[in-house]
């Protein structure tokens, strides 16, 4: 396969918030995977050292918390304050057990500056009252003299945080309310009202935008919110089959394989439906695509708590992450950020753990090869790839993406066949480069993964790149996922 690239013709900024994370308080994604209290396992203030060290080396953008359906039932005060006076609650979404509030605000802010991330924290619509919603931001940034400003510094933090962005509810249509587009979209004018800035920058409120194709829903906030909203949300999760038949994480056939592929690619026309209607609005491109929640979503792991979302992650998940962040690429003129549900333990996370074992996820590797592409220019890359088809749906074997930042060129690209490799020549229109590095990450089987007894079965792997100048050739394996460095 051929492909064509010129490093002059630019196709607009990825933002670097498009490699967002998400942590829910639930299952053992907070508690057990991120969060230790009074444990062996090596933590910092509480924060497991292998776990906050491997998620460095991903250079996590921004950190979505406190849900998802939990951010709706949260009550933040419940979470300030002595530890041992905070008082426990049942965690009625997700499995029915005791969440004590031991991570909180301030332990949020502290895994946040470990990680050097960026907070993007979701309040209380669906539950919670304006005050309550009001109360938060301003104990959270407020630098003067107030009661709720002084609070904070009672529990331990002087100066405010830094929190630019806030999201006003979680699936309202949902678990955060079961509300109507039209009723949501006045509470959300309600609420967003009392969202003061007390910070150097205005908070970037984003609306509880629609669950996949509902378009109704988008039509709603766009006429009512868009001037009051820098950015709608938007959920798009891909199942094997659909949300009543998701599929098994591991027990899959080529059958499988192929569907993941198929409905991975959805993405991209729930992303165009849902522009359409924004740029009938909003012809300026003021108001953002936030898809604050996607990834695999497939049937728990046998033998776990159901409420819990514990999915193992094999190569399919690895190509199909690789498939949907290009088309977040894609759509990178309306989508500035992306949260992949969840960061440990919980869907398609990056990490998984058990006791005081760790293991990184093809997932993860996906995330630590595509850094590049971060706040880069997208590239206009030609090329065409054949496609597979699969059930009378045709989908391309091969996904390209390029990018380039500071002179620096990323290529990534994933292979979605299972039986045949792909040679690939690519040319550089009017660029000569010197170095080219490649890894690529594949496995012996579809269904592999990384397990505690052998957290190395897949695993990046040194790409053989040859380079001359303007002409890069290698071969991207059948079931694979790369990235080339062009220097
Ligand atoms: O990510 C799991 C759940 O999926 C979230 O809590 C909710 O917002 C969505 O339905």
């Amino acid at each position: 396969m051929k492909i064509t690239l010129n490093p002059s013709k630019k196709q607009g900024k990825i933002s670097k918030y498009i490699y967002g994370q998400f942590a829910e308080h639930l299952g053992r994604c907070i508690y057990e995977g991120i969060y230790v209290e009074d444990s062996d396992i090596p933590n910092v203030n509480g924060m497991r050292c292998d776990v906050v060290n491997a998620l460095k080396e991903l250079n996590i953008p921004v950190l979505r918390w406190p849900g998802g359906c939990f951010a709706d039932d949260y009550h933040w005060r419940d979470g300030i304050g002595d530890k041992d006076k905070r008082p426990y609650m049942v965690n009625t979404n997700w499995g029915g057990v005791v969440e004590n509030n031991h991570f909180g605000t301030h332990e949020f802010f502290e895994l946040c500056e470990q990680l050097g991330t960026e907070p993007y924290i979701c309040g209380n619509v669906g539950s919670g009252t304006v005050q309550e919603m009001r109360d938060w931001i301003e104990y959270m940034t407020f630098d003067g003299d107030s009661p709720l400003a002084n609070e904070r510094r009672k529990n331990g933090r002087e100066k405010p945080w830094k929190l630019k962005f806030f999201g006003v509810g979680n699936e309202n249509w949902g678990c955060g309310g079961g509300m109507r587009a039209e009723y949501y979209a006045d509470e959300y004018r309600r609420y967003a009202t009392f969202i003061r800035n007390y910070g150097d920058e205005p908070v970037y409120k984003i609306a509880g935008g629609p669950n996949e194709a509902d378009t109704h829903w988008m039509e709603t906030l766009m006429a009512e919110v868009r001037n009051m909203a820098a950015g709608i949300s938007l959920h798009n999760y891909t199942y094997e089959t659909d949300w009543n038949n998701k599929g098994s994480a591991t027990a899959f056939d080529e059958k499988g394989w192929y569907d993941v592929m198929v409905n991975s690619i959805k993405m991209d026309k729930v992303i165009s439906i849902h522009k359409e209607i924004m740029d009938k609005y909003d012809e300026e491109n003021k108001v953002d695509l936030i898809v604050d929640e996607w990834g695999n979503w497939f049937n728990v792991e046998v033998g776990t708590n159901p409420g819990f979302l514990y999915q193992q992650n094999t190569m399919r998940d690895a190509v199909s992450a690789m498939l949907i962040l290009h088309i977040f690429h894609k759509h990178c003129d309306r989508v500035k950020m992306a949260n992949i549900a969840q960061m440990v333990n919980v869907l398609q996370a990056m990490i998984l753990t058990e006791g005081e074992k760790m293991v990184l996820t093809p997932t993860y590797h996906v995330f630590k090869m595509m850094k590049g592409h971060m706040d880069a220019e997208k590239l206009q890359l030609d090329y065409e790839s054949g496609n597979i088809n699969h059930e009378g749906t045709e989908i391309p074997k091969v996904s390209v993406s390029a990018s380039e930042k500071d002179g620096t060129i990323t290529v990534s690209m994933c292979n979605l066949s299972l039986d045949e490799d792909e040679e690939i020549e690519l040319n550089i229109e009017g660029g000569q480069f010197t170095t080219a590095n490649g890894e690529f990450l594949t496995a012996s089987y579809m269904n592999d993964c990384n397990t505690f007894d052998a957290p190395d079965t897949v695993s990046p792997k040194n790409l053989d790149v040859t380079l001359d100048g303007t002409t890069m050739k290698l071969t991207l394996p059948k079931m694979s996922a790369a990235a080339v460095t062009l220097k």
